[in-house]
C-alpha cells in the first residue's frame, strides 16, 4: 500500500511571516489528517521560522532545489544538503521544470543532486515531464523516459525506495490546464513500467509517483482515484491555507 503524499510548492512567494502564518493555519486545519503525508516547500530563508512554527505537527517541509556541491566551501548563493537539514526540512524538490528551464538543471545535475540529497538523509522529490511541443508530437513517454534514465542513472534499488517521483507536464504548470485523470494515469503507469523494467518490480511497485499541474480542490479527487496517482505537487492552490487543505483532505470533499 503506498501511502499518499500531499505536497505544496511554494516556489518564490511568501515572506518569512507569511509563510509561518499561512503554516500555522494549514496546521490547525489538518491535526486530524492521517490518511496522507503533508508537505510544504517554502522558499529557503523562511524554512527555518516555518518548520520550527510545524514542530511536532503532521507537516513536514521541503526545500525547493539544493547545491549539487556536498562540502561546504567557496560556492557563492548555493545551500547544500546539510544546511537543509539544519532549517529543518526532511525533503526536498530537486529537478522542478523551472529549474530545468531557466537555471541550467539538466538531468546530469539533477543525477548530482539526487545523490547530493540521499547523503545527507533528505526525501528527494523528482521532477520530471514534458513540454506542450514534445506531447503534440507524440514524444512525451520518449522523453519522460529519457529523463527517468538520465537523473536516475547509477542509483541503487535501495536509493529508489528512498525517492519520490513528481510528473509535471509543463503545459500543464500555472497554466489551469490540467492533464486530464486519463492522460495522467497513462504516463505514470507508463513512468512505472520504466521502473519495474530498469530497477525492480518491487521498487516500482512502492515508488510513490505524484502529479503536478494545476492541481486544485476541484480536480484532485478524481486524479486521486486512478490507480498510478500516488498524491500531488500543488503550486498555485497551496499558496492559501484553505485552498491547500481541502486539497489534503480530498476524501472528504
Ligand atoms: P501549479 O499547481 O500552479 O500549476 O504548479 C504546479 C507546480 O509547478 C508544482 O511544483
Amino acid at each position: 500500500m503506498r501511502k499518499p503524499i500531499i505536497a505544496g510548492n511554494w516556489k518564490m512567494f511568501k515572506l518569512i511571516s507569511e509563510s509561518v502564518n499561512t503554516a500555522t493555519e494549514l496546521k490547525s486545519l489538518v491535526t486530524n489528517t492521517n490518511h496522507c503525508e503533508i508537505v510544504i516547500a517554502p522558499p529557503y530563508t523562511a524554512l527555518k521560522s516555518t518548520s520550527d512554527r510545524l514542530e511536532g505537527s503532521n507537516i513536514r517541509v521541503a526545500a525547493q532545489d539544493l547545491s549539487t556541491e556536498t562540502k561546504h566551501g567557496a560556492h557563492t548563493g548555493e545551500v547544500c544538503g546539510d544546511m537543509i537539514r539544519d532549517a529543518g526540512c526532511t525533503h526536498v524538490i530537486i529537478g522542478h521544470s523551472e529549474r530545468r528551464a531557466m537555471y541550467g538543471d539538466t538531468n546530469a545535475v539533477v543525477n548530482r543532486k539526487i545523490k547530493a540529497a540521499l547523503g545527507f538523509n533528505l526525501t528527494p522529490i523528482v521532477c520530471i515531464g514534458e513540454t506542450l511541443d514534445e506531447r503534440d508530437s507524440g514524444e512525451a513517454e520518449m522523453v519522460v523516459a529519457k529523463q527517468l534514465e538520465e537523473s536516475l542513472a547509477e542509483l541503487t534499488a535501495d536509493d529508489l525506495l528512498r525517492i519520490i517521483l513528481a510528473y509535471e507536464p509543463v503545459w500543464a504548470i500555472g497554466t489551469g490546464r490540467t492533464a486530464t485523470p486519463d492522460q495522467a494515469q497513462q504516463m505514470h503507469a507508463s513512468i512505472r513500467r520504466w521502473i519495474s523494467d530498469h530497477i525492480g518490480t518491487g521498487v516500482a511497485e512502492s515508488l510513490r509517483i505524484l502529479y503536478g499541474g494545476s492541481v486544485k480542490p476541484e480536480n484532485i479527487a478524481d486524479l486521486m482515484r486512478e490507480a498510478d496517482i500516488d498524491g500531488a505537487l500543488v503550486g498555485g492552490a497551496s499558496l492559501e491555507a484553505g485552498s491547500f487543505s481541502r486539497i489534503v483532505n480530498y476524501e472528504r470533499s
